[in-house]
């Protein structure tokens, strides 16, 4: 019998001028937990969408249990019991979780679904495997960490014993992730096979068996746990080593900088309002606001950008009031802002590398000269920022939607710091990024602080919360559940504080 349960050779998948694989090689043994790393758009999610058939392949060969597949189809897959957790879970609101797990496949009694019978299969494998779900909730009255498991339980209903994760752990918190990993232990023990995407290094290093590795759609080789590293791993993803790790200087903080006091902001969904907020930022100091996507975040900071209109409380930009004015007033009064979105708020894609560098401030010198515009000191300044913030391609006349999503960032973060302004807002500034930019962002963040700067960095990592903060604020539900100095931050407390509990200062203690 042949060892492997998957084997993906030579495969090529290209999307029009896309070649999202160039050359992928997977394979699967029964039982281990092998991790498929990369950076952003290395082709993880394409290579396993193939191997559920999703798309057709271009070149390649796949085989299932020794079976070669010749064109594949979800059913197909399903049939040889391939199943998929994707990045974007699939399940309807407003239906029950039993509902959603039978849906499409339910077990009739004459006419009717039989709920009871899928209600015990269904509490088999929650006993089974230890996941608990509560059957009778809805979807949309869940946690993220508890739909995944929804997920899962759907696959394994399906019959599935080769389950495919795509990035399961970049919506939860440490502790759920914890969670999460003991569940998929729980399934490797009973025999099923597993491929778990991240990026994460800790994670991978943490519960992989065999570890394979994508850079730009290539192939680049398969180790075993016990015998590779994070570095390792780092230089096989990007072809080199990076230093994430910044040098952090705690400074004295100066003057406040940023006031938000007592602060209540509307959102159109009930996690995201924001009730009764204060926090401050003081010059030469990071504070980082720590929590899961939707807690609030975005709301606060297009509060404090001029983005949306705040319900009551006030802002206070350089002690001026800034609350509830134009997005323009507010960066008169000294803030840049490195917005969430790059591609609708950050930047105009049309406009050239060089019209967006300068876009924020056409009125001053040396961009004009009197009334007239100065081309040879534009030209001079964006040459400068593309050289300065390594910028490629190095061609400041090339529209902005031609860049990559890290050089796109890099246009938007030359922009706004160069401005020279006492408060940076960066809101998820390495989201999506490859990972050299980060490099350069993060380094970029703290020369800004060490400039004098005071900066609020809202952000999803709590890495790079961790290694870039002076200060942590934690956000839960619209409130602060908690702040802490950097250096007393850590996975554990930041997570419990991020799912709504309150820290007691000791690991593990938190009450929930
Ligand atoms: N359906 C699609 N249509 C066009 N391009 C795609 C599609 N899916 C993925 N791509 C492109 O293929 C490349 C690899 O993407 P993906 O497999 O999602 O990478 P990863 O999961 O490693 O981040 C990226 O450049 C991405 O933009
Ligand atoms: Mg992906």
């Amino acid at each position: 019998m042949n060892e492997y349960v998957v084997e993906m050779k030579g495969i090529v998948k290209n999307f029009g001028q896309v070649q999202a694989v160039k050359h992928g090689e997977f394979t699967l043994k029964k039982g281990e937990i092998h991790s498929l790393i990369g950076e952003n758009g290395a082709g993880k999610s394409t290579m396993m969408k193939l191997l559920y058939g999703m798309y057709p392949i271009d070149e390649g060969e796949i085989i299932v249990k020794g079976e070669p597949m010749g064109t594949i189809t979800p059913k197909l897959a399903i049939e040889h019991g391939v199943g998929m957790v994707h990045q974007e879970f699939m399940l309807v609101n407003e239906l029950t979780v039993l509902e959603n797990i039978i849906l499409g496949f339910e077990p009739k009694k004459g006419l009717t679904i039989d709920f009871d019978k899928a209600r015990k299969e269904v509490k088999k494998y929650i006993e089974q495997y230890h996941m608990d779900v509560q059957l009778d909730k809805k979807v949309s009255q869940i946690s993220v960490g508890e739909a995944q498991r929804v997920e899962i339980i759907k696959t394994l209903m399906r019959g599935a014993d080769i389950i495919i994760l795509d990035e399961p752990t970049a919506v939860l918190t440490p502790q759920e992730a914890e969670r999460l990993f003991e569940i998929l232990n729980n399934l490797k023990q009973d025999g099923k096979s597993l491929v778990f995407i991240s990026h994460k290094l800790n994670e991978v290093m943490a519960i992989s068996d065999r570890i394979s590795v994508m850079r730009q759609g290539q192939y680049m080789g398969t180790v075993n746990k016990e015998e590779t590293s994070p570095l390792d791993l780092t230089k096989r993803m990007i072809g080199r080593e990076v230093f994430l790790n910044i040098d952090k200087a705690y400074s004295e903080a100066g003057d406040t900088i940023l006031e938000v006091q007592d602060v209540w902001i509307p959102s159109q969904k009930e996690t995201s309002k924001i009730r009764g907020m204060s926090l401050h930022v003081k010059t030469g100091e990071i504070v980082g606001v720590a929590g899961i996507d939707g807690n609030g975040q975005s709301e606060l900071v297009e509060a404090i950008t001029g983005l949306r209109k705040v319900e009551k409380g006030k802002i206070l930009l350089c002690g001026k009031d800034i609350t509830n004015q134009s997005p323009r007033k507010v960066r008169e009064s000294g803030l840049s802002h490195i917005p969430e979105d790059r591609n609708t708020r950050g930047l105009n894609r049309a406009m050239t590398i060089e019209e967006n560098l300068i876009a924020v401030r056409l009125d001053q010198p040396p961009f004009t000269r009197g009334i007239m515009m100065n081309k040879s000191g534009q030209d001079t300044y964006a040459k400068e920022m593309v050289e300065q913030f390594d910028i490629r391609p190095a061609d400041y006349n090339l529209p902005t939607s031609s860049l990559s999503g890290g050089n796109a960032q890099k246009v938007v973060v030359a922009r706004e710091v160069s401005l020279g302004n006492k408060l940076l807002v960066a809101s998820q500034p390495t989201r999506g990024v490859d990972i050299g930019a980060i490099e350069l962002i993060r380094n970029t963040l703290e020369k800004a602080k060490k400039a004098g700067a005071g900066v609020l960095l809202v952000s999803a990592e709590l890495e790079e919360i961790i290694s870039l903060s002076d200060r942590i604020v934690v956000i839960h539900e619209g409130k602060i559940t908690g702040e802490m100095r950097a250096d007393e931050a850590n996975e554990n407390n930041l997570g419990l504080l991020m799912m709504g509990g309150t820290d007691t200062g000791k690991d593990g203690e938190a009450a929930v």
